[in-house]
């Protein structure tokens, strides 16, 4: 499986020479899928069943920089014990606290690095990521980190990688993350070559800067079954997922038409009921994943009912409790005061 994923990266940074600085550093915005992405046709490649389609959060997501660290790796024994155990070698900082070389998420960091490391003199690496979102809350934190530690990566290596060849890297972290190298509207394509080589994101160029999203923290507790688990065991043990890539192959069509046209209403259904037949296909695994705590589903039940009082108002939900809200400039004042609390995220007018 490892030999298949840098075969891939190899193929991907063909040609492109490393030429590195002393550092590379790089912003990425965490992004919300209005089709989502759920569900791997190849786990090693991380090829998705179905395409998606984003909004990227504007300035919320993850800075990282990237540079070998200080003591290097000189002597050819140490370079040796590199080789032999290159993950612990990484010094990873998570908002300024150094993480244990033990724990998920400096393990993730580190197995993705192993990707670029033979390209890269066989290094350890100091990473230093800043979340300005939490981190496993439901809020795509892992899409923002891959993407910006693609970018911090490029960015160190001197390759200047077009932003479709960091998306395909990115998706080798987190499928997500894929969508994270652009701000606006992003399309994740499937792709069908088993390669992989067709299977990137790419920006739409429509412009909505009246669209808002919202975002309600019902919680911050981490998520007990992560997005991956997730879907692998809803497409194994789902009777509901058969129809899922047929919606999802619908919805986006949907979606990116109703961007085109700015159809409000258009967009807004089609992302919720994407989002909660998602859900659906999620309950019915076994053992079921039910990812909604009651407060999201009392969140659930007060979009109805404004929406019902004429508020025009859409949720979607990824794998976890927090519900994030879909509404436009002219219903701001009114979403605000049906949902306190709310953090109000303007897309197109917060781009870093
Ligand atoms: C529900 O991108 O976290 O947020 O590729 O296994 O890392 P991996 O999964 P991940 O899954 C995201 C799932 C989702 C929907 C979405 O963002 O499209």
């Amino acid at each position: 499986m490892d030999d298949i994923q840098h075969q891939f990266v190899k193929n991907i940074l063909a040609g492109g020479q490393a030429n590195p600085k002393a550092a590379g550093s790089a912003f990425a915005p965490s992004n919300i899928a209005l089709c989502k992405y759920w569900g791997k046709r190849d786990a090693a490649l991380n090829l998705p069943i179905n395409s998606s389609l984003s909004i990227s959060l504007g300035d919320l997501g993850t800075r990282t920089e990237l540079r070998i660290r200080d003591e290097g790796i000189a002597s050819t024994s140490s370079r040796r014990a590199v080789e032999a155990m290159p993950s612990s070698l990484d010094l990873v900082y998570l908002n300024d606290a150094l993480q244990s070389p033990d724990s998920s998420f400096a393990q993730r960091i580190s197995a993705f690095l192993d990707l670029f490391r033979p390209m890269l003199g066989n290094a350890g690496f100091e990473v230093r990521t800043e979340n300005n979102i939490p981190t496993a809350a439901g809020l795509a934190s892992s899409a923002s980190g891959f993407a910006a530690l693609v970018m911090a990566l490029d960015d160190f290596a001197g390759w200047g990688l077009e932003r479709r060849k960091l998306s395909m890297l990115a998706r080798l972290g987190s499928g997500s993350a894929s969508r994270s190298v652009y701000d606006g509207f992003v399309q994740w394509h499937a792709g069908t070559h088993p390669d992989g080589s067709d299977s990137f994101a790419e920006k739409l160029s429509f412009q909505w800067p009246e669209f808002r999203i919202g975002i309600l923290e019902l919680t911050d507790a981490a998520k007990p079954v992560g997005s991956r688990d997730g879907m692998n065991r809803t497409v194994e043990t789902s009777p509901l997922y058969r129809s899922w890539p047929t919606q999802a192959g619908r919805d986006i069509e949907t979606i990116r038409r109703a961007i085109q046209e700015k159809d409000f209403s258009a967009l807004g259904q089609t992302a919720e009921q994407n989002a909660l037949s998602m859900h659906a296909t999620m309950m019915s695994a076994w053992p079921p994943l039910i990812y909604l705590q009651p407060e999201s589903m009392a969140m659930i039940h007060q979009v109805q009912r404004v929406r019902a009082d004429g508020l025009e108002v859409y949720l979607t939900i990824d794998a976890g409790p927090n519900i994030k809200l879909l509404f436009l400039e002219e219903s701001e004042a009114d979403v605000a005061g049906s949902f306190p609390g709310l953090k109000i995220i303007k897309p197109f007018e917060e781009v870093p």
